[in-house]
């Protein structure tokens, strides 16, 4: 089946969709982005990932490219053109095409770029395993908050995890907390049983799968503190997972060459993986037993 591209107010064939060489995504990385997934034809979380946008948009002072009503029109349809029904919505919107300069251009109108796929997002075979990390020095700017397009540290990391057989890259900042992965949430859960996440500041982005998780957490009795934690806890720690939009609750069962707990995925985090799935399928969710 042929898939199709929403640009800029029209639907083209995937393999034609362009934008011009002088969108400033393109030449300055000035630009955000959104996933979103897509769950039995269902967007996840929709409103928390268009908050999101809104906000990133916001923080760069580029103008909204639609009215939230007509953006979730064109989400929806470009979910129907490409038929999907278990996959990922990406929207893309930069500050648009004008003459190459750095400061922003006098007149100009965000560009909005939108795509969909079928994929399948449980990957329950790396559930089961788990994954392995590992660390490198967190070398990004001070906004990591803004889910910008302005991704290079985030590729240079997840090639080097790549590289040497592992999932993802944690990132370590200049004190030796660990701020998140390359584009995952670090999570982990303490030797009492703590289940622990880096605070939202600017050095990581607020993930809307940990936001999810963090609300489950909570209306499951799950305790757990918003806090930075250091390389040295998470190798020492009982159990440690990863989140997001698209790896949704991983298990990670190495760091470095630290084995997490006994090296198999942690009794808490495939109970907060089953909460989460319950979550996506729209289930009340089960209670933790
Ligand atoms: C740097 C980074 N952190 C965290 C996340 C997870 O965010 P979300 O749960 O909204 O997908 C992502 C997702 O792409 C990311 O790029």
């Amino acid at each position: 089946m042929s898939r199709v591209a929403y640009v800029e107010g029209q639907y083209l064939p995937h393999r034609r969709a362009a934008v011009h060489i002088e969108d400033r995504g393109y030449q300055f990385s000035d630009g955000v982005y959104e996933v979103i997934a897509v769950e039995g034809g269902r967007l996840i979380d929709e409103e928390s990932h268009l908050d999101r946008l809104e906000r990133s948009l916001r923080e760069l002072r580029i103008a909204p490219p639609l009215s939230r009503r007509s953006l979730t029109i064109v989400m929806r349809e470009v979910v129907r053109r490409n038929r999907v029904v278990n996959g990922i919505l990406y929207i893309q919107a930069t500050r648009g095409t004008a003459p190459r300069e750095h400061a922003f251009p006098a007149q100009n109108k965000t560009a909005l770029v939108m795509t969909a796929r079928q994929t399948d997002l449980h990957r329950e075979r790396l559930a089961q395993d788990g994954v392995t990390v590992i660390t490198i020095p967190d070398i990004r700017w001070r906004r990591c908050d803004i889910k910008s397009v302005s991704l290079l540290p985030n590729v240079l990391g997840k090639q080097a995890a790549q590289e040497a057989g592992a999932f993802e890259a944690w990132q370590i900042d200049r004190d030796g907390f660990i701020t998140e992965g390359t584009s995952t949430n670090a999570w982990i859960v303490g030797r009492d049983g703590l289940l622990i996440t880096r605070s939202t500041d600017t050095a990581i982005l607020g993930g809307i799968t940990r936001l999810s998780v963090l609300d489950l957490a909570r209306r499951n009795g799950v305790e757990f503190v918003e806090r930075p934690f250091t390389v040295g806890e998470a190798k020492a720690a009982r159990e440690a997972f990863l989140t997001s939009t698209t790896s949704l609750v991983l298990p990670v069962v190495r760091i470095d060459d630290a084995v997490v707990g006994n090296g198999k995925p942690g009794s808490l985090t495939l109970k907060i993986r089953d909460l989460y799935l319950a979550h996506m399928a729209g289930a009340p969710a089960p209670h933790l037993g």
